[in-house]
C-alpha cells in the first residue's frame, strides 16, 4: 500500500472537483500523506538571505512565527530582513491556508491556524538535546508544554532547498499498530498531575488524558532502540519544490535528512472527520475502554 496520495487537479489555483475532494480526504484521514509534487511556494531573489547560516539564533531547531503574537521567535534577524522574513511566513501560510481550502474545503469553518515555521538547520548529524527531540527516530506528534485537547495536528510542509537537497522521512506503521504496542508502557493520567503542570506554566493549557496519552505514545517509541531499528519503516525523498500535507498526530513519521523546509501547522476538533473511526481519540478511546477528553 502507498503511502502518498497524488491528488489530481492544481490545488494551488483552484478547488478540487468534488469527487477528488472525497478521495483526498479519504487519503489524509486513512493515514496518507497528501503529496503535490509539482507544487511549492515561489521564493523572490531578494529572499536569498533565507539561506544564510546566520539566519537563526539560540538553540531551537526551527524558526517560528505566531499568528497569534505577530511575532517571529528563534531569528538573529533584525531591521528589513526580518520584516521580509515575516512576510515570507505569512506568505507561506497563506499559501498552506489556500491549499487546504482547495482540497479541504469541508474543514475550512473549522481549521484554526498554529504556528508557521522555517527549518534552516541541516537534519542529518544534529546532535538533539534528548532522544525526546531526535525527530529522526520515527513518532507521532504531541507537544509536551502545548496540549491540543483533542484536536488534530495538520502540517503542510514545502521543501525549497536551494541546492534541490530532498527531504528524506521514514513512515512507520499505522497508529492502531503504534497505540496497540506502545500504550501498556504508559503510565496512567493523573488529573491531579496535569492541574499541577497548568499552575505551574509547565503546559501553556490542561493537558487531558487524550494529550498524556498521545505524549506518552510520542515518548516511549522515541526511547524504545529495539523498535527503532526492527519496525518496518518505509523511506521517501520529498524532493525540493514539493508539497505535502499529513496528520502528523496519526502517522509515524522520521526525518532522516534535509534542510529549508517551511511547514504550517493547522488544528482541527475530531468531531468534524469524515472518518472518525481513524482518528487518534477514536482508536485510543477503543483500546483504553474510555473517554479521553473529560477530566
Ligand atoms: C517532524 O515533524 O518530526 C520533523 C519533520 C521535518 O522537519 O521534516
Ligand atoms: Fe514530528
Amino acid at each position: 500500500m502507498s503511502l502518498l496520495y497524488v491528488p489530481e487537479g492544481t490545488p494551488t489555483k483552484q478547488a478540487l472537483d468534488s469527487s477528488e475532494q472525497a478521495k483526498s480526504i479519504f487519503a489524509l484521514e486513512h493515514g496518507k500523506i497528501v503529496y503535490l509534487p509539482e507544487e511549492s511556494l515561489s521564493l523572490h531573489t531578494e529572499e536569498a538571505f533565507l539561506f544564510s547560516p546566520q539566519i537563526k539564533a539560540g538553540k531551537a531547531k526551527n524558526i517560528s512565527y505566531s499568528p497569534h503574537a505577530g511575532k517571529i521567535k528563534h531569528t538573529a534577524l533584525t531591521g528589513v530582513e526580518l520584516n521580509s522574513l515575516t512576510l515570507l511566513l505569512q506568505r507561506y501560510a497563506d499559501y498552506a491556508s489556500s491549499l487546504i481550502a482547495n482540497l479541504f474545503p469541508l474543514y475550512v469553518p473549522h481549521l484554526t491556524r498554529g504556528r508557521t515555521s522555517f527549518r534552516p538547520i541541516e537534519i542529518a548529524g544534529r546532535i538533539p538535546a534528548s532522544y525526546k527531540k531526535d525527530d529522526t527516530r520515527v513518532h507521532v506528534d504531541a507537544f509536551p508544554a502545548s496540549p491540543t485537547q483533542g484536536q488534530r495536528i495538520l502540517r503542510v510542509f514545502c521543501n525549497i532547498n536551494p541546492d534541490k537537497r530532498p527531504r528524506v522521512w521514514e513512515v512507520g506503521e499505522s497508529f492502531e499498530q503504534v497505540a496497540t504496542q506502545f500504550l501498556p508502557k504508559v503510565a496512567s493520567y493523573s488529573s491531579f498531575q496535569a492541574q499541577m503542570l497548568k499552575i505551574f506554566k509547565l503546559t501553556h493549557s490542561y493537558r487531558t488524558a487524550y494529550d498524556h496519552y498521545m505524549l506518552g505514545l510520542h515518548d516511549a517509541m522515541k526511547k524504545d532502540v529495539g523498535y527503532q531499528t526492527s519496525v518496518k519503516k518505509k523511506q521517501f525523498d520529498f524532493p525540493a519544490g514539493s508539497t505535502w500535507i499529513v496528520y502528523t498526530d496519526q502517522v509515524s513519521h522520521a526525518a532522516l535528512k534535509g534542510q529549508h523546509l517551511l511547514e504550517q501547522t493547522f488544528y482541527l476538533p475530531p468531531q468534524i472527520m469524515l472518518h472518525a473511526a481513524q482518528t487518534p481519540l477514536y482508536v485510543l478511546e477503543k483500546l483504553l475502554g474510555r473517554h479521553l477528553l473529560v477530566s
